[in-house]
């Protein structure tokens, strides 16, 4: 696997970067500016949603859209770094508002039938992931404005997981986390621990001032909530995969912890939205849209 060329790393191309962490689901959205011009991307933007009262709120993606109106930007694209199991994506909303192609990794069609069973829903079988207006390739270069960009398969979290690496800065998705924190579970339908640590190599094997920001903060006791390393630090001090941890000893431990973590809290609502790039399912004859639960499934 990997054996294409990847496009090179522009280190002299330094993207603006604001981070929005959200608490409830510990996930940093990201707004992605091109210092020469007003063309931004989006990426992993969050809708909020109470489970209980089955209950959406849109806090978390008016912050974007108030940030982005604010400074004038014109929103080229919408990425989902994968289809998220802990919150549901707010990529809809946003491009109603800001505009941008939704546009996510093209194994997106695999998650799909894995869990087009899982939840019976005949469009997620047929695997064509129309509601996305773009599915990137490995290695498949776009524009920000000015920028150059380029999209990097990093399976191994879910098939479709892909890093983006814009100038100087890598969007990892969920791969690696900070350092003190380690690396994505690779347990989900579809995941894999060993093709987790050969994506993991592929991202470390970018220069070594490449910027890093990650997709989930899970703070240690006292730490404050925090997103952005570098690929030098990640290959020093990262307690999961620094250089020198074999592969063979990142699967035991990668495995062995993920049989001790429970499901995400939201991986039933999200999974069967994100999907279908964060659109419910059509309303009911009565008006209303509704979610699935498979019971004794997952
Ligand atoms: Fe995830």
């Amino acid at each position: 696997m990997h054996t294409i060329e990847l496009p090179r790393v522009d280190l002299s191309v330094k993207p603006e970067v604001t981070g929005f962490y959200d608490p409830q689901t510990a996930t940093i959205s990201y707004v992605v500016k091109d210092p020469e011009s007003d063309h931004c991307a989006i990426i992993d933007p969050v809708l909020d949603y109470d489970a209980a009262a089955g209950r959406t709120h849109t806090d978390s993606a008016d912050r974007l859209v108030e940030h982005v109106r604010g400074q004038g930007l014109k929103v080229d694209w919408i990425i989902e770094t994968h289809a998220h199991a802990d919150h549901l994506s707010a990529a809809p909303y946003i491009k109603e508002r800001l505009g941008g192609k939704i546009a996510i990794g093209r194994p997106i069609t695999t998650v799909q039938k894995v869990f087009g069973k899982v939840f019976n829903d005949p469009r997620a079988l047929a695997g064509k992931a129309e509601e996305f207006d773009h599915l990137f390739t490995d290695g498949e270069e776009y524009r920000i404005g000015s920028m150059r960009a380029f999209a990097l398969h990093t399976p191994g979290h879910t098939p479709a997981c892909m890093t983006h690496v814009i100038g100087d800065a890598a969007f990892v998705g969920d791969t690696i986390f900070m350092p003190d924190v380690g690396t994505a579970r690779a347990d989900f339908p579809g995941g894999d621990a060993r093709t987790l640590y050969r994506s993991i190599r592929r991202i470390l094997s970018l220069p070594e001032e490449t910027r890093i920001f990650v997709c989930h903060d899970y703070p240690p006791k006292g730490r404050a909530p925090a997103w952005e390393t570098t690929v030098g630090e990640q290959r020093r001090k990262n307690i999961h995969v620094r250089d020198g941890i074999s592969e063979e000893d990142f699967v035991k431990m990668r495995t062995a912890r993920d049989a001790t973590l429970s499901l995400p809290k939201l991986i039933i609502p999200s999974i069967q939205v994100n999907i279908h790039a964060g659109r419910f399912p059509e309303p009911e004859d009565n008006g209303v849209r509704y979610l699935k639960v498979p019971i004794n499934v997952l």
